[in-house]
């Protein structure tokens, strides 16, 4: 079945690490070499882990108001005129909005079935996009291909964090990276990287990957990009 381009795109210091707080100074001027690099791909939407959302851009704890009425899980659309989207990995439905936009781009929950009625409420009371995929764990191939099919979706930039774009990695699913490497190397203990995956995961075949751009930018960044191959 068809499925979206996925971009990987993250910045990382040069052991791998992902975890702004600790870039000092410059980590305001990276984040604006980061956007601007985010700016020159073509794509239609983004992705994040429900942690990045919740750290960066979910604004209010979802208001849940118990009901009777169950709700048919199956997909429901917040807004059929939408062209940009952000989309949040969030399969426990624990992420609060206080509209069904970012920045302009529509959200989208990826959802497991087991989310309460409460929380599919909340969405739709919120005009928020969702789709189901797993019945307890998120099938992520299950995800894009539904993404494809339900919305106008072709390019889709996965922008972290390191536990999301690692199993996605794991399952094949990325077609390309985008990697701004900091001229950082940040040696705080236990602090995740551009890649990681739960110890419940099984582990699939390491990715192969294939130089296509080196750049060196402004203030010692250099872009790497690279393409996967998928399996
Ligand atoms: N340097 C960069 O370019 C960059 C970019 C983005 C983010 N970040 C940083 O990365 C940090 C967060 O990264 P993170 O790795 O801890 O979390 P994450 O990847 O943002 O989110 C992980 C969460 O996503 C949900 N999820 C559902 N299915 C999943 C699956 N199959 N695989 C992975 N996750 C799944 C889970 O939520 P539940 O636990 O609710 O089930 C999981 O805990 C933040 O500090 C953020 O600022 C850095």
């Amino acid at each position: 079945m068809k499925a979206p381009y996925i971009i990987c795109h993250m910045m990382t210091t040069v052991n791998g690490k992902i975890l702004g707080a600790n870039w000092g100074a410059d980590a305001k001027t990276y984040s604006g070499i980061y956007e601007k690099c985010h700016n020159t791909f073509k794509s239609e939407a983004w992705m994040c882990g429900r942690a990045t959302m919740e750290k960066d851009f979910a604004d209010e704890q979802p208001v849940l108001i118990g009901s009777n009425i169950p709700v048919v899980r199956e997909a429901f659309i917040g807004d059929k005129t939408a062209s940009s989207f952000a989309i949040a990995v969030d399969g426990k439905g624990k992420l609060g909005w206080k509209s069904n936009q970012i920045g302009g781009d529509h959200i989208i929950e990826i959802l497991t079935e087991d989310v309460s009625d409460a929380c599919l409420h909340y969405l739709q009371r919120k005009d928020i996009s969702y789709i189901f995929a797993g019945k307890t764990d998120i099938d992520l191939a299950s995800a894009l291909q539904q993404l494809v099919k339900l919305f106008p979706v072709k390019t889709i930039m996965l922008e972290g964090g390191g536990y999301l774009n690692g199993s996605m990695l794991n399952e094949g699913l990325v077609d390309e990276l985008s990697i701004l490497v900091l001229p950082i190397a940040d040696i705080t203990p236990n602090t995740i990287t551009a890649f990681e995956l739960s110890d419940h995961l099984p582990k699939k075949e390491t990715a192969v990957l294939t130089v296509k751009d080196v750049r060196q930018l402004q203030n010692d960044v250099l872009w790497l990009t690279y393409r996967v191959s998928r399996k």
